[in-house]
């Protein structure tokens, strides 16, 4: 909902549970006044006349109010926006006018030729803003361009939660107090990476299940910057966009336009559970397609035979992955080209002849027979130097005159912002997807950008802005021709996880380290922000042959993988009949809870700090809780569960065992889970009678 008052200089835009509001002063200021509660118009009008603090000239009472705090003028905090003509540096901008377009906001200002438009929009609880700049003027040097800039309200002591990684250690949650000066988040890389996952939460006083957090996610698969910033007066303020640093984002020449990504923030009173609730309901309405359509359990033949691959084998393999009850078989990479190690044929999308003598459709059609959908593996933004592509087309790696081509895996990174290298990936994926009954693509990315160079292009050159609205363009296109296909972003694991990706694609690879111990921590990470339906979680062989050796048991494995989408990626011509009749059950059991992972809302009842930790999804009278118990010490009782989102005053089956349980007494005195041991796991589902 959004109210303007009379005068129409004071927005308010209400969701289910909050509020956000801002104001134009009679100078033509454009002021944050609220984000938390919901309030009325007449509460904003109030706030709208409290008078600015005053400051000595050494601080700006602007500093830390401003809704999107532009370059110049009386402003000392981190610009939002910054642009350069040959004249000038900075904005001096005046309001235009403001526009509703449904429930969209749009708040117009103008700096000579430049126009600068805020949008805004409520989805549920969150907002999501962006913004559009429109050149009528001269050419100018746009070196930043966030997409908003969040003001938080006068508090004490906040704490700033975000998630870091690297390669194999993705999406882990690390909270510390924040104080004076600014914390600075973001990726140089080229693509989201694997480093921070572009969110940050700030509260006070949250526990998981209480109190007020304010979140932002931004929705961009380049390089971008969050920054958080206490300003002297304690104040905070979090702005974040595209790209990595001042050294320019993009030229705008006179007609030109560029918008923002979407930066959407979420302030929640249901503290950090609450919050992930709302950014998961957000993302499954709004964000990822037919989020409402389960995803299916998925074999992926990558650590079973990384690149030694052939027609037969992958049958074989088809044919063990459809007796345990997978729905689709994905074949990784080494199909295509030269393809055999990592160091050729990266270019190539066409079959290996000598692993595929008649292309892909003998096998897709083998897959489809023994009832499973078919996949394959594409990483169309690189190339080897090894392959017919390099060989012919040099010119279309990312490289600058006269230095040297940085190789990483032996691979370079193609210029997406050409418009030759589009059509030819167009071209080729189109024609592979054409060619054989095709129903999924897992899309990796496996190197960063390093020589990010454009021969003959001014700077500051578009191909770091162009290549993510190329990889962009080419999914929503390839989805328009072949809208049965479905898709996954992966980039070494999970280098690419964003808003801006999951709009495009139906599940994310969220780590190569497929170790179901670590993964728990990785998954508690990644559920602060994105759902269970994005999180593609694979039961491997054991002991863990990429990351540690670890053994685990089937049992484990599955039940770690099961709180996600599940997947298997074991060489399942070594597993056992034993193993292999177990794992069908798993997955059995995983297609009856599946609904209430996929679709359900979750719980974090316990984090994963070494001994119990356990996750509940609730879906109208289903209730699945997923256990681990890492280490028992001493043979101490291990902790009963107190389980979330029940009614206390009916009684709950246990589909395990036939035990009626109390909701009364599951919510307040807890679940007993019977685990033992290291490395014990177990699933228990209840249902409301
Ligand atoms: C990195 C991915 O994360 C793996 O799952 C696998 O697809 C390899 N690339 C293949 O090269």
């Amino acid at each position: 909902m959004l109210e303007i008052s009379d005068n129409g200089r004071t927005w308010l835009l209400t969701g289910p549970t909050s509020s956000y509001a801002v104001h134009l002063t009679d100078a033509d200021e454009l002021l944050h006044l609220h984000w938390g509660p919901r309030i009325a118009l007449a509460d904003a009008e109030a706030l709208a006349v409290r008078p600015l603090p005053e400051y000595w000239p050494f601080e700006s009472p602007l500093d830390g109010r401003e809704e999107y705090p532009v370059e110049g003028g009386p402003r000392f905090v981190r610009p939002a926006l910054s642009v350069r003509t040959e004249e000038r540096r900075g904005t001096e901008w005046g309001f235009e006018r403001y526009e509703t377009e449904g429930d969209e906001l749009r708040l117009r200002f103008c700096d000579d030729g430049l126009t600068v438009t805020l949008h805004y929009r409520m989805r549920g609880d969150v907002v999501e803003r962006w913004v559009t700049l429109d050149n009528q003027g001269p050419a100018l040097e746009l070196l930043r361009a966030d997409s908003a800039t969040w003001t938080l309200p006068d508090r004490e002591e906040w704490r700033l939660s975000q998630l870091h990684g690297r390669w194999g250690a993705e999406s882990r949650l690390a909270r510390a107090p924040l104080t004076y000066g600014e914390k600075v988040i973001g990726s140089r890389r080229g693509h989201t990476g694997h480093q921070h996952l572009p969110w940050v939460a700030l509260d006070t006083d949250a526990t998981e299940e209480r109190g007020e957090v304010y979140g932002c996610a931004l929705g961009w698969s380049g390089s971008w910057r969050i920054a958080v910033a206490q300003l002297p007066d304690a104040r905070v303020q979090i702005t974040g966009g595209a790209g990595h640093d001042d050294s320019g984002l993009l030229r705008l020449a006179p007609g030109e336009s560029f918008t923002t990504p979407v930066f959407a923030g979420l302030w929640s009173d249901g503290g950090f559970g609450g919050a992930s609730r709302a950014w998961h309901a957000y993302q499954r309405a709004y964000v990822i397609p037919d989020a409402d359509q389960d995803r299916p359990v998925l074999f992926n033949s990558w650590e079973a035979t990384e690149f030694d691959i052939s027609e037969e084998q992958q049958s074989l393999l088809a044919r063990r992955a459809a007796a345990i009850g997978v729905e689709l078989f994905v074949v990784d990479d080494g199909w295509f080209g030269t393809r055999t190690s990592d160091r050729a044929g990266l270019g190539d999308w066409t079959p290996n002849p000598d692993r595929f003598p008649s292309g892909l459709k003998p096998l897709a059609e083998y897959v489809h027979a023994l009832g499973m959908q078919f996949g394959i593996w594409v990483e169309p933004e690189m190339v080897n130097p090894d392959s017919e592509l390099y060989r012919a087309h040099p010119e279309w790696v990312q490289h600058q005159t006269g230095r040297k081509r940085t190789e990483f895996r032996n691979q370079l990174v193609l210029n997406l912002a050409r418009d030759d290298v589009q059509e030819y990936l167009w071209e080729r994926l189109d024609q592979i997807l054409s060619s054989a009954p095709i129903d999924y693509v897992k899309w990796d990315f496996n190197r960063c950008f390093t020589d990010a160079g454009w021969p003959g292009e001014p700077y500051p050159q578009r191909l770091w802005v162009d290549h993510v609205r190329a990889l962009y363009g080419l999914l929503d296109r390839l989805r328009a021709a072949h809208p049965g296909v479905a898709f996954e972003s992966c980039s070494g694991g999970g280098g690419r996880i964003d808003l801006g990706v999951l709009s495009r694609t139906d599940q994310v690879w969220t780590s190569d380290n497929t170790d179901p111990l670590d993964r728990l921590a990785v998954q508690h990470g990644f559920s602060q922000l994105h759902p269970a339906r994005a999180m593609a979680a694979w039961v491997t062989d054991s002991p863990n042959a990429m990351l540690n050796h670890r053994a685990s048991s089937l049992r484990f494995r599955f039940v770690s993988a099961m709180a996600g989408v599940l997947g298997v990626g074991g060489d399942l011509t070594r597993w056992t009949e034993e193993e292999l009749a177990e794992a069908r059950e798993w997955v059995t059991l995983y297609k009856e809870i599946r609904p209430v992972v996929q679709r359900g809302d979750q719980y974090r009842l316990r984090e994963p700090r070494g001994g119990l930790s356990a996750v509940q999804y609730a879906l109208g009278d289903e209730t699945v809780v997923f256990a681990w118990l890492q280490a028992q010490s001493f043979g101490e009782p291990v902790p009963a569960l107190r389980l979330r989102a029940l009614d206390p005053t009916v009684s709950y089956e246990c589909l395990e065992t036939g035990e009626i349980h109390r909701g009364a007494v599951l919510a307040h005195h807890g679940l007993r889970t019977g685990l033992r041991g290291d490395l014990d796991a177990t699933v228990i589902r209840l249902r409301r009678i």
